[in-house]
């Protein structure tokens, strides 16, 4: 029997959601599936037909995601509706209960939607990392204080991961019902 073939297309600034779409590969892969993991910078001429799912990840920054990952979806609403789909938003708004971060992520996830015309099956929020190399001195800075008014610990090196991984594969392996059954 031909394997499931998925594609997992992500955009990421400083790393974490190319980190997140290589473990919803693993987990893909570890399922019997056959995955391709692109960049959506290197997405041009892409032919969707050949994948039976799709999972989108991308990265929050000053409310958008990235422009590589928004072009995309434009180009592909209607393919990326037509197959069952997942798309995975990274943010820090994702990281505790903060009922404003969390519609103030809601509105911009909205928005996107609204922007792409991409109908995503399902969206599993991620919280995302802080990873003080890939700053500059002044994103540095205002990353710090965000942590701060959130209440966030710093590990030594200031960097830390967010993201509840054992959460994201149960989200994951939920999404293999709706493959399953084809929404
Ligand atoms: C300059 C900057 C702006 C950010 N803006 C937002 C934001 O508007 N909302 C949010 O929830 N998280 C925001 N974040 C947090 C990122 O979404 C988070 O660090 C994520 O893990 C980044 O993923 P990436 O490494 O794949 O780019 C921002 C981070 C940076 C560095």
């Amino acid at each position: 029997m031909p394997s499931i073939g998925i594609l997992i297309a992500f955009a990421t600034t400083e790393g974490q959601t190319r980190k997140i779409a290589r473990f919803a590969a693993d987990h893909r892969t570890g399922l019997g599936a056959s995955v391709e993991l692109l960049n959506a910078e290197d997405a041009e001429g892409l032919n969707l037909a050949r994948f039976d799912g799709v999972i989108l990840a991308a990265s929050l920054h000053m409310g958008h995601f990235q422009k590589a990952l928004i072009g995309f979806a434009k180009a592909n609403g209607a393919a990326l509706t037509a197959r069952p789909s997942l798309f995975l938003p990274v943010s820090l708004s994702a990281v505790g209960d903060d009922d404003a971060g969390r519609k103030g992520l809601e509105d911009c996830v909205a928005q996107f939607v609204t922007e792409t015309l991409w109908r995503p099956g399902q969206i599993r929020q991620v919280a995302g990392a802080l990873h003080f190399k890939e700053y500059d001195f002044f994103k540095a800075c205002m990353m710090r204080r965000i942590a701060a008014s959130k209440g966030k610990a710093l590990g030594a090196g200031g960097d830390m991961d967010y993201t509840d991984w054992p959460g994201l594969e149960a989200g994951l392996t939920a999404w293999q019902v709706a493959l399953k059954s084809g929404c």
